[in-house]
């Protein structure tokens, strides 16, 4: 069953009724000011920080799921009878709904008693504000007397602080109202430099903003007493619950629209001019309010929204396929590229299952989502990867997570994430293969933020490979510390106490639990150095990784490998994790993926049967199950792990972040219908027929997927923050497709299914347009290439001479 339609043409996912099995979301703003809007307009916003600078209030793990957001009520004057055109928060019996979620932006469409309303939520580009432009038509025969009433919650800055410091936060609320605007100023008398405003485009018959004294003694959103009543009260918050509410009056003949323009925004006054005049506590408004007067103006809204579209066609012209798949096509073209955005933005911070007060950025994560962003807006990915490796250790370790405003290292949750430093040369390896900025390289960057510590980002990498080789186990294999890409496997942890976090609750001193997924990372992100260094003349270097690469991959194959499939790990005790010996997790995927992606077991037999184990063992209809047999009790010695109940999450889920690992190993097996089929099982526009089933949003990965041990098999969760979005892009762009950056310059080698007769690309590389055509003449994946007609031997398309901009390239594949 379907709540929806891809609407192909505008890049949008249509949903056609609101109540879908559970929220389907949307992110406004790509920069700094950011929005995330459900299909019923509940969510809220932030600038920059979804923890330390939470602009609107949000409660997670309501009931229902999603209540709270930018909710706009429309009532009938004469009837008095009011309704929530987004549906939430009164629920009424809409005789038409729609939401278009784009990209960017979100459009709510319905209509009630014959009036119709869109609202259309955005946040331009460059600008620190949102803007809900509602229209209004009267669909009836007779004129109708309205009134529109906006709402919002305001969050008194810090999130974590806001929801829990109550006997503090219930006095300290404060806005000042001038011309129809709603400024709040929370903390603005003393540290904050910063302020709210809440703006309407028309003239306004009141306001409240304080929030009791809108919803009423003992009511809450879905019947707001000032509504019903028809009259706002011009309530000033002095404590309690800052909000902003404005009352517009609409009169409309039959068919008339009228447009209202409602602006939420975040604005900073420079320290010593925060008050006006300046003796006194008053706001100054000078620089906020030409800002507000643009974007309560029609024509600069339109602009805003044509600019934001443009801005999207430029990104997404970077990589456009045509396949014989339309879900393939989809997904590249539009959704994924689009997710990528998301989490090169969020990392796993605010989305509908975090809470933006639990995560910042994580250095495994934020290093992995590059691989799907930085063909997009390379700039940006150039900054984060020097912020990145500014929380790196004089070690070679790393902070596990940074937060976005303070770009410092996180000390609550610490390093010793023994796999972190190795993804920071995958990310960096990606920037260079795609733009050839070696500059990069040789920027100073401090280690743990320290001023003076500043080393070329060259060295940190050699401090990242470094710090495996500090750290071996008994059997040579790296040591796990807290975990590696498996945040559930706390190898040294032996938590018996309620509340600890399994990641950062150490009981064993380290020295001997060893993880398999390490080694392999540790021979990709080996190759990838010496090739930098080899690329910089740095020969002795370049052998010397070479030489480490290649007594680790030795040491995988006997230490890390059990007959049929590479084993997962060794715990305190030096026993085997995820082999045949074992009672339960006899096998896992991510040593399957990653060894065989690594390159390990190519040449002697063991890539094949471990991808031949994954398809006997793994592989469900659903995508690829984390682990199986699922560990059925609580183990001390395996930790987070063997605390969900089987099939959910690590637990024997299907964790999307790995699925394409296999696919990528398939294709280096030269397996390109079964790399194809795994790829098809979890993307998500291919799960759309079975949305009952799915749940989460039909246009973007989720973590993870129950897996067969679960009685939900089948059903998604935790949408949109996961690494399941980069690795999937890669995947199906640069080795399925084949379409490949690579030091030396674009390679196409795809190694797709033997049904296909071709597919056609175009990539924009390193300032060129790459226009290429694959076509199928025998079954196999030999590749054959002809640059702007002529022959070309090999696989790395040459670059142009200097001043062409565009390259056909005619691939054959045999
Ligand atoms: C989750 C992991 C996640 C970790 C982050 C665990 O509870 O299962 O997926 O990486 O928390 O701390
Ligand atoms: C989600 C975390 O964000 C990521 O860092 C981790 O690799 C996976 N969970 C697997 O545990």
């Amino acid at each position: 069953m379907k709540f929806g339609y891809f609407d192909d043409a505008n890049r949008e996912y249509v949903i056609t009724q609101p109540d879908t099995p559970l929220p389907w979301i949307n992110y406004l703003g790509c920069q700094a000011y950011f929005g995330i809007i459900s299909n019923t307009a509940g969510g809220y916003s932030f600038y920059r920080d979804a923890r330390l600078r939470r602009v609107s209030r949000y409660r997670y793990n309501n009931v229902p799921y999603d209540l709270g957001g930018r909710y706009i009520y429309l009532r009938d004057d004469d009837s008095g009878e009011f309704w929530s055109p987004s549906w939430q928060p009164t629920r009424p019996d809409l005789e038409d709904y729609t939401c278009r979620h784009g990209l960017g932006y979100t459009i709510i469409g319905s209509r009630y008693s014959g009036i119709e309303a869109h609202s259309t939520y955005f946040v331009p580009l460059d600008e620190d504000l949102e803007i809900w432009r509602l229209a209004v038509t009267n669909r009836r025969s007779q004129p109708a007397s309205l009134s529109v009433y906006s709402s919002i919650e305001f969050c008194l800055w810090d999130a974590n602080d806001d929801a829990t410091n109550f006997q503090r936060n219930f006095s300290i609320g404060e806005v000042e109202i001038e011309d129809g605007a709603i400024y709040h100023k929370t903390e603005y008398r003393e540290r904050r430099n910063h302020f709210a405003y809440f703006a309407c485009s028309r003239k306004t018959e009141g306001f409240d903003t304080q929030r009791e004294a809108f919803v009423g003694p003992y009511r809450g959103w879905e019947k707001p007493l000032a509504v019903e009543r028809g009259k706002l009260s011009n309530s000033v918050a002095h404590g309690w619950a800052p909000i902003g509410a404005h009352h517009v009056e609409l009169q409309l003949g039959p068919e008339e629209t009228q447009e209202v323009i409602f602006l939420l925004g975040y604005h900073e006054n420079p320290q010593e001019q925060k008050f006006d005049p300046p003796a006194s506590q008053t706001v100054n408004k000078k620089t906020v309010k030409p800002v507000i007067a643009k974007y309560l103006n029609f024509a600069d809204v339109d602009a805003a929204f044509e600019k934001l579209r443009q801005y999207w066609d430029g990104l997404l012209a970077v990589c456009q396929v045509e396949t014989p798949d339309v879900h393939t096509n989809r997904m590249v073209n539009i959704w994924n590229a689009y997710q990528c955005m998301a989490t090169f933005n969020m990392s796993r911070s605010a989305s509908f299952y975090e809470s933006g007060i639990g995560r910042g950025l994580g250095f495994r994560d934020s290093n992995q989502d590059l691989l799907g962003f930085v063909q997009m807006v390379p700039a940006r990915a150039r900054e984060r990867i020097l912020d990145l490796a500014a929380t790196q250790l004089p070690n070679g370790g790393a902070y596990h997570q940074y937060q976005p405003l303070t770009k410092r290292g996180n000390n609550d949750v610490g390093g010793n994430f023994n796999d972190d430093p190795h993804w920071l040369i995958v990310g960096v390896a990606a920037y260079l293969k795609e733009t050839g900025d070696w500059s990069i390289l040789d920027e100073p960057v401090p280690y743990d933020n320290a001023p003076g510590s500043e080393q070329p980002l060259y060295e940190h990498l050699q401090r990242s490979f470094q710090y495996t080789l500090d750290r071996l186990g008994p059997h040579g294999l790296p040591l796990i510390g807290r975990a590696d890409w498996n945040d559930c496997l706390n190898l040294n942890c032996f938590s018996d106490t309620p509340g600890q976090s399994f990641q950062t609750t150490t009981n064993k001193d380290g020295k001997v639990a060893e993880s398999v997924f390490i080694a392999a990372l540790f021979v990709l992100a080996g190759r990838e150095l010496a090739e930098i260094a080899r690329r910089r003349g740095r020969t002795d270097e370049a052998q010397r990784y070479l030489a480490e690469v290649a007594r680790m991959e030795d040491t995988v194959r006997e230490q890390g490998w059990d007959g049929e499939w590479f084993l997962r790990a060794y715990d305190d005790f030096g026993r085997k994790v995820g082999s045949k010996e074992c009672a339960e997790g006899k096998i896992f995927i991510e040593t399957q993926g990653f060894c065989v992606l690594a390159g390990i077991g190519l040449d002697d037999g063991r890539a094949q049967a471990a991808m031949e184990s994954v398809a006997k063992h793994l592989a469900t209809g659903h995508g690829i199950i984390l682990q199986q047999p699922a560990y059925s009790r609580y183990y001390l010695e395996l930790g987070e792990i063997s605390s969900y109940p089987p099939g959910y999450k690590e637990n024997a889920g299907i964790f999307c972040h790995n699925n394409p690992w296999v696919m990528i190993a398939e294709t280096q097996v030269g397996n390109g219908d079964r790399a194809y089929d795994y790829y098809a099982r979890i993307n998500p526009s291919a799960r759309e027929p079975i949305s009952e089933l799915h749940r989460c949003e039909p246009y973007v990965y989720a973590q993870m997927i129950a897996g067969r041990d679960a009685p939900t098999h089948g059903e998604a969760k935790n949408s949109w923050l996961t690494g399941t979005a980069a690795w999937n892009y890669y995947a199906v762009t640069q080795w399925i497709l084949g379409i490949r950056p690579t030091f030396e310059g674009l390679e196409i080698r795809p190694v797709v299914p033997k049904g296909w007769r071709g597919f056609k690309a175009t990539r924009l590389f390193r300032g060129v347009t790459y226009i290429i055509a694959v076509t199928r003449e025998g079954e196999g994946n030999q590749v054959a290439l002809k640059v702007d007609g002529e022959p070309w031997e090999g696989t790395v398309v040459p670059a142009p001479v200097e001043g062409q901009r565009a390259v056909t390239v005619e691939v054959t594949l045999k």
